[in-house]
């Protein structure tokens, strides 16, 4: 049976327990926090809570590592003692903090990864960015599996996870700043609002799906809705005019400049 441990289980550590739990009903997962009383809910027979981080070290083979940035380093030099580099393989999808700070914790090897998913995991329709390394005891496929549970995986080299953290992670607040634009546009030609959001939310929902099973480029996605001389080309250059594309390529731009200054 497969043991999987997640240290930190708040907002993405309880997302990526129940991903998992839903889709693979015969691995037993173990959670950690300092305060689990708010868990007691999500236990079951595969599910445990425990405080004690020591424990669900002893317990598991794969420690996903899903605390605060500035808790990580703490974190693995207070129980780095208590890791097998035979044994564990260690998952971190803290944003900023880098496989070779966290192998300084340890005096022995041990394999690290990190994969960096967005909340999207609470609906399983996460994308997540995974970097591997040295993998010694040949857990990629098995991680990949579990972070599939999620939505979907890309593999990427490590160097390329703020870059990622920006696409994918803050992508979720372009995307969502995006929808509530078009949701307010919907509303000054008629719409009430929720009618608006159902309205909208599909759009953008089938509009991605079109580019994921066609595989297009979403030039060939928007020429087949663009009349000549029709109101969506009008409207599409229009926006471009006040810097639509621009803006949202400055902005990816700036927040990969903060994340690289951090
Ligand atoms: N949210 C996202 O969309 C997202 C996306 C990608 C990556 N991330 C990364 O995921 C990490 C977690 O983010 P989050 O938003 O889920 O934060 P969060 O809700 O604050 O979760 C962190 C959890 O860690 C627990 N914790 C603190 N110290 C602990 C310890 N010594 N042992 C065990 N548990 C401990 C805290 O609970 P107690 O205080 O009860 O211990 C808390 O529930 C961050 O590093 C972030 O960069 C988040």
């Amino acid at each position: 049976m497969q043991k999987i441990g997640i240290v930190g289980c708040g907002n993405l550590g309880l997302s990526l327990l129940n991903g998992i739990r839903q889709k693979n009903t015969t691995a037993k997962i173990y959670g950690s926090r300092r305060n689990i009383s708010s868990l007691k809910q999500f236990e079951s027979e595969n599910v445990v809570f425990t405080s004690d981080n020591k424990e669900l070290i002893a317990e598991c083979d794969i420690i996903i590592l899903a605390l605060k940035p500035y808790t990580i380093i703490p974190f693995l030099t207070e129980f780095a003692s208590f890791f097998d580099g035979n044994r564990h393989t260690i998952v971190s999808v803290a944003t900023g903090i880098t496989t070779a700070e966290m192998k300084a914790c340890f005096d022995f090897d041990i394999d690290i990864f990190r994969a960096m998913p967005n909340t999207a995991a609470a609906v399983n329709e996460s994308i997540t960015a995974i970097s591997f390394g040295r993998d010694h005891l040949n857990r990629q496929e098995t991680i990949t599996e579990i972070f599939n549970h999620l939505g979907d995986t890309v593999v990427i080299d490590e160097q390329l996870m703020e870059s990622a953290t920006i696409l994918g992670a803050c992508g979720i607040a372009y995307v969502l700043r995006f929808m509530r634009a078009m949701i307010q546009g919907g509303i000054q030609v008629g719409f009430d609002s929720k009618t608006a959001t159902k309205i909208v939310s599909q759009t953008v929902k089938g509009a991605a799906e079109l580019l994921i099973t066609n595989g297009s480029h979403p030039e060939e996605e928007i020429d087949k809705v663009t009349t000549p001389k029709g109101c969506t080309i009008v409207g599409l250059n229009e926006m471009e005019h006040s810097g639509f594309s621009s803006a949202l390529i400055k902005g990816i731009v700036t927040s990969y400049e903060k994340i690289e200054r951090k």
